[in-house]
């Protein structure tokens, strides 16, 4: 499996495979690889001859140093793992920071039409501008057919999906399902710093989703979401940051529920230091 860490080297590659009608897909991720980034995997390698895996611990998109120093880093085993998938069909790009931002380790600033300024951009100021500015820059060397994201992160692929359309990037975003743990936990790579009794407490946030789904059906959106505050209140591990329910387009909290309209509930929890995100769709 080929390991590529200079733009030029990989974008030769890539444009060797186009020249031979190769399609080629793409799926850009931080490392410390799991099964959820696996199925992303699978699926690009299912719609598309290769597949290039980004690995790269975007620094412009964290607001925290301290979570971006302990940000999970595991190249080897990330490769060990894309082997298991195929040996012959992924391309591994893992840039250093420089050969990204060439000594400008700052983000562009993007307008994304107000998406930006909705849940996680409340709470994490840049975040979407370093999004934006490391995914622009990839289409920009690899030059894939199609780009897959994951739901888990659904502000992040909405907005990816506005920056395609605003900059007129010739790409396909696909969006894919959460990947969840047996126990309903969302993957991420961040579970695997949770000590264990965070861990073993963690599923509870997705248990509540789908009981705030539920609910959903018969109760206002802000009837639900009191019952939701409530039930974190009286939780002694997970500390609620937000919990929404937000119209599916626009991201904008729901005001009055209209059957003409798509819904999803969004929520943020600490679980110790460790904050974690999921998501589900209502209707
Ligand atoms: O979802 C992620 O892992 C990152 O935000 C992404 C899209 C790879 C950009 O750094």
């Amino acid at each position: 499996m080929k390991v590529y860490s200079r733009k030029e080297d990989i974008a030769k590659t890539i444009s060797h495979l186009k020249a031979d009608d190769f399609t080629v897909g793409m799926v850009p991720t931080m490392g410390a690889l799991h099964q959820g980034h696996l199925q992303l995997v699978k699926r690009a390698l299912n719609e598309n001859d290769k597949v290039v895996v980004s690995v790269f611990v975007n620094p412009t998109q964290f607001d925290n140093e301290e979570d971006l120093v302990k940000y999970p880093r595991t190249l080897e085993n990330d490769v060990e793992l894309l082997k298991t998938v195929s040996k012959t069909d992924i391309i591994v790009y893992a840039p250093t920071v420089n050969d990204i931002y060439e000594g400008k380790t700052v983000s562009q600033s993007f307008d994304f039409d107000g998406l930006e300024f909705e849940m996680e951009g409340k709470f994490r100021t840049g975040h979407f501008d370093g999004v934006g500015t490391i995914v622009k820059r990839f289409f920009d060397i690899v030059k894939p057919h199609k780009a897959y994201f994951g739901e888990k992160d659904f502000q992040q692929l909405t907005i990816i999906k506005k920056l395609v359309e605003k900059h007129n990037i010739p790409v396909k975003i696909v969006g894919c399902k959460i990947h969840r743990e047996t126990n309903g936990l969302a993957m991420s790579s961040r579970n695997t710093r949770l000590k264990p009794k965070y861990k073993a407490a963690a599923p509870f946030i997705y248990k509540t989703l789908k009981i705030a789904k539920e609910k959903f059906g018969t109760k206002s959106a802000s009837k639900v979401s009191e019952w939701v505050e409530k039930q974190f209140a009286n939780h002694g591990l997970l500390k609620l940051e937000y919990f929404l329910i937000a119209d599916t387009e626009t991201l904008k909290p729901i005001k009055r529920k209209s059957n003409k309209k798509t819904y999803r509930a969004f929520i943020a929890v600490y679980a110790d230091d460790i904050r974690l995100i999921d998501n589900i769709a209502l209707n």
